[in-house]
C-alpha cells in the first residue's frame, strides 16, 4: 500500500478522484488537504467532508490555502462546479469536521516523519505544496512522489487557450513547484481530454440503488451538462483529477517523457505549461493514456 496525501479543491471530478482513491486497496489515504479553486477553501473543506460522509469513510481532513500565494483571486467556476462546487448537492452541512493542524503543516511533518516514503497527489491549484516547499525546502528530496492534475503542456488549455484551470488559479505556485526539485509526474489535459466518462454511465450508478450512486450519479450529471455546453456533442465529461489518482495506482496508465516545465506568468500567455529540454529535470509530463484500461478501472472501483 502507498501511503497517499491527496490535495483537492473539491469539486466535481475531485469527488470522484477521493472515491477512486478510498476505493483502490494499492493506496492508503494518510490526508486529505484542501485548497480553494473549485470554490472558496470553506466550499471546498466543506464538500471533502461531506464526500467522506458520503462514502462512510473517515480520513483527517486539513485545511489549506485559501489564495494565490501572489496574485487576487479569481472569480470560481460556478458554471462548472455549481454554485456550492458540488453540482448543487451540497444540502447539508458535514458533522465530521476538519483537523486543527493546517495543510502546510501536515505535508510538511507528514514527509519529514516518513521519509522517501510518501506520494502527494495534488489535483487542485498547487498553493498548498508551493507554500510547504517554500517553508521546509528540504521535503523536495523526501518526498516518493507527485502527481498533479494540472497543466496543458502540448495542448491547448480550458480556461484560455494556454492555460488549464488548476495552473491558471495560481500560476506563481505551479511554477514554484516545478522548480522546487519535487519529483513531479504531470498529468495535464495532454491525457486528461482523453478520458472520457459516457453520460450512460450515470443510470448504472443510479441503478445500483443506493443514496452514494444517486448522489454521485446527480453531481456528475452538472458537470457533464457543463461539458457540453463547451464541447457540444462530447456525450460525457473528462475525468481529470481521477487519471492523477490512477496514474498512482497503475503507471502502466500511462506513458511519460522527461522535461523540464516553467509556467508563463504574464500577459496574454499566462498559464501557459511550458515544456524545454535543457538542464536536469525531475519533471515528467503524461503524453499517452490507455483511456479505456483506465476507465474500466475506475469504474470498477468507484463504489
Ligand atoms: C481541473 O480544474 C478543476 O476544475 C478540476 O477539478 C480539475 O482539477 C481541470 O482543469
Ligand atoms: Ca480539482
Amino acid at each position: 500500500m502507498k501511503p497517499v496525501i491527496l490535495d483537492v479543491d473539491t469539486g466535481i471530478d475531485d469527488a470522484l478522484a477521493i472515491a477512486y482513491a478510498l476505493n483502490s486497496p494499492e493506496l492508503e489515504v494518510i490526508g486529505l488537504t484542501t485548497c480553494f479553486g473549485n470554490g472558496p477553501i470553506d466550499y471546498t473543506t466543506r464538500n471533502t467532508l461531506l464526500i467522506l460522509e458520503q462514502l462512510e469513510r473517515s480520513v483527517p481532513v486539513y485545511i489549506g490555502a485559501d489564495k494565490p500565494l501572489s496574485r487576487p483571486a479569481k472569480k470560481f467556476p460556478t458554471h462548472v462546479h455549481g454554485e456550492d462546487s458540488l453540482g448543487n448537492k451540497a444540502e447539508k452541512d458535514p458533522v465530521m469536521e476538519a483537523e486543527s493542524v493546517g495543510a502546510v503543516d501536515y505535508i510538511i511533518s507528514e514527509v519529514k516523519k516518513r521519509p522517501h516514503e510518501i506520494t502527494i497527489i495534488a489535483v487542485g491549484p498547487l498553493t498548498n505544496l508551493a507554500l510547504a516547499v517554500q517553508k521546509e525546502p528540504e521535503i523536495a528530496s523526501l518526498v516518493k512522489e507527485v502527481v498533479i492534475m494540472g497543466g496543458a503542456v502540448f495542448v491547448r488549455g480550458n480556461v484560455t487557450p494556454y492555460s488549464e484551470a488548476n495552473v491558471i488559479t495560481d500560476p506563481e505556485a505551479a511554477d514554484c513547484v516545478f522548480s522546487s526539485g519535487l519529483p513531479v509526474t504531470i498529468v495535464g489535459l495532454d491525457v486528461t481530454m482523453q478520458t472520457l466518462l459516457p453520460n450512460s454511465k450515470l443510470a448504472d450508478w443510479r441503478a445500483l440503488g443506493t443514496d452514494v450512486g444517486h448522489f454521485f450519479a446527480d453531481m456528475t450529471s452538472f458537470y457533464m451538462q457543463a461539458y457540453e455546453t463547451f464541447h457540444p456533442g462530447i456525450g460525457g465529461c473528462a475525468l481529470h483529477d481521477p487519471l492523477a489518482v490512477g496514474v498512482v495506482i497503475d503507471p502502466g496508465f500511462v506513458k511519460r517523457e522527461k522535461w523540464n516545465v516553467k509556467v508563463i506568468l504574464e500577459g496574454e500567455e499566462t498559464g501557459r505549461t511550458v515544456a524545454y529540454a535543457e538542464g536536469e529535470t525531475k519533471i515528467q509530463v503524461c503524453t499517452q493514456v490507455e483511456a479505456e484500461t483506465f476507465l474500466n478501472h475506475f469504474l470498477n472501483r468507484l463504489f
